[in-house]
């Protein structure tokens, strides 16, 4: 029988987990997960911004219109104009829990711009609002006496009552490795909520955390659930060109702001490929860089925003450029060594705006679900409103079915590791991992062949 027991097991402590947690009411024990830190997701690394219109009316069709023209016009509309349309209400709510975002002299919120965005509609806390957020909400989370944080905790599969024999399929909750103790227990819950994040790590290069495995995805796949879209995986166009950075990402925000992509010489190429220049979407802009980099031969290809004043660079962009300076390169003063790298999982669990899945009591939020709102590629700024809108959708449908009697606590039985032997070498998992990511970014990156992908899956 099972030793734990919650009403609430959310899977992942970023934007999409803790908001989440944060919208149920203290009447519900909830468990948190983090197979890190709390703070170990992509949440905290995010840096330009959160897309939101702040006013009614025609600005909000043009962030619809912006989103479904990034998209490839693969998003969905309607689930476009769910997002889009709480933007707003999102932002005061972050306002209410102190968030400290930049604000203009008068004391308004500062707007910045991105690619694809045709104006400025990005909320944002200097270059560092996903840490920003991550602060305000995990200081909120620990403050709830209803919340109980697991870290180091990591999910490794689901529970569901077809795998235990029934004929029907709700989810009961997950067998969890407590990595302090090495030792894994099942989590009985009456609602499972997954917010594991993206997949971007199965690439060699990545401007993601470690973390960023696709666990979510592979568990609801495994139990079940369809998975949706997961070619279109979004490459950032700018990442440091420096191996001790681990592809540091270069905000898009720097473009928004005036930087210019060039070659060597000076020479700017983005007006060859798209009449909005620096501030196309992400992927034409990635595939424009890809493509300049194999028709010269070259590593790399700069940044170059040093025509800005300095005071302004670094007001905006205190972290970006105190790292590049770490690397001995001053953003203020040269044109920055750049690279792309995969960056986000635009497809993922199937759900509904409540952000339910295909199983009864399970619901994906954030970046592991594909709820329509992205296509093919996800304009910028949009990934963090999602988790938002979707973290509040998900808390309110839980609210309305948690007094329902008939989702009750089922138990679980222990984790059976009978037939698991240790290997004697468990560096071949990482080799594995190492020919994975070079397979994936040889032949699975930013432009593909029939021949390429064959190889791929041949490898594989
Ligand atoms: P994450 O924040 O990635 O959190 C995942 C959580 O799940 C973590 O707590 C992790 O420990 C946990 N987890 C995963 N697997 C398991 C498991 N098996 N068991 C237990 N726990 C598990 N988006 C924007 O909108 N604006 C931006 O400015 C922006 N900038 C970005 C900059 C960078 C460098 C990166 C990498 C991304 C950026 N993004 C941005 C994208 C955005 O940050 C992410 O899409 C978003 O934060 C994802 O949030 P999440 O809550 O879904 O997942
Ligand atoms: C960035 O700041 O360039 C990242 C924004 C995003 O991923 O939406």
């Amino acid at each position: 029988m099972t030793d734990h027991q919650t009403d609430v097991l959310i899977i992942g402590s970023g934007a999409a987990g803790l908001s989440l947690a944060l919208h149920l009411p203290e009447s519900l024990n909830i468990t948190l997960l983090s197979k890190g830190t709390i703070s170990a997701g992509a949440t905290s690394w995010a840096q330009g911004g959160i897309a939101a219109v702040l006013k009614n009316g025609e600005a909000i069709e043009r962030h619809i219109q912006d989103t479904i023209e990034a998209g490839a016009n693969l998003p969905k509309p309607e689930v476009v104009r769910f997002v889009i349309k709480q933007a707003r209400k999102q932002i005061q709510w972050l306002e209410s829990l102190s968030m400290p975002f930049s604000r203009t002299e008068k004391g308004d919120l500062h707007l910045t711009r991105e690619g694809g965005h045709s104006e400025r509609r990005v909320v944002h806390a200097a270059d560092q609002t996903g840490k920003a957020l991550s602060d305000t909400l995990i200081n909120a989370v620990y403050a709830r006496p209803n919340i109980t944080v697991k870290t180091h905790h990591l999910a490794i599969d689901l529970v569901t009552t077809q795998r235990l024999g029934a004929d029907d399929n709700r989810c009961i909750g997950a067998y969890v490795l407590d990595r302090n103790t090495d030792r894994v227990f099942p989590i009985q819950a009456r609602f499972v909520v997954l917010a594991t994040g993206g997949a971007a790590k199965v690439y060699l290069y990545t401007s993601n955390p470690d973390g960023s495995t696709g666990d979510g995805i592979a568990m609801a796949w495994r139990a079940g659930c369809r998975v949706a879209n997961m070619e279109f995986i979004q490459f950032h166009p700018t990442c440091l060109y420096e191996p001790r950075a681990k592809s540091f990402l270069i905000s898009e925000a720097v473009r928004g702001e005036g930087g210019k992509l060039v070659l060597e010489n000076g020479q700017q190429f983005m007006h060859n490929y798209d009449p909005r220049g620096e501030l196309a979407p992400r992927d034409i802009v990635a595939r424009a860089i890809d493509s300049e980099m194999k028709r010269l031969g070259l590593d790399c290809v700069y940044l170059d925003i040093s025509h800005k004043p300095r005071d302004f660079i670094i007001k905006h962009f205190p972290t970006i450029y105190e790292r590049c300076l770490e690397f001995g390169y001053d953003m203020t003063r040269e044109p920055l060594p750049v690279v792309p790298a995969a960056h986000y999982t635009c497809g993922g669990i199937v759900v509904d705006t409540r952000g339910r899945t295909d199983i009864d009591c399970l619901y994906a939020i954030g970046e592991t679900s594909h709820t329509g709102l992205h296509g093919a590629n996800r304009l910028a700024s949009n990934s963090l409103l999602e988790c938002l809108v979707f973290g509040h959708a998900a808390a309110m449908d839980i609210i309305a079915r948690a007094e329902d009697p008939r989702i009750e606590h089922v138990p679980i039985p222990p984790w059976d590791d009978s037939l698991v032997s240790d290997p004697d070498e468990a560096v071949v998992v990482t080799h594995n991992w190492d020919e994975l990511r070079r397979a994936m970014w040889d032949y699975v990156g930013i432009v593909r062949t029939t021949k390429r992908l064959q190889r791929a899956r041949h490898r594989i």
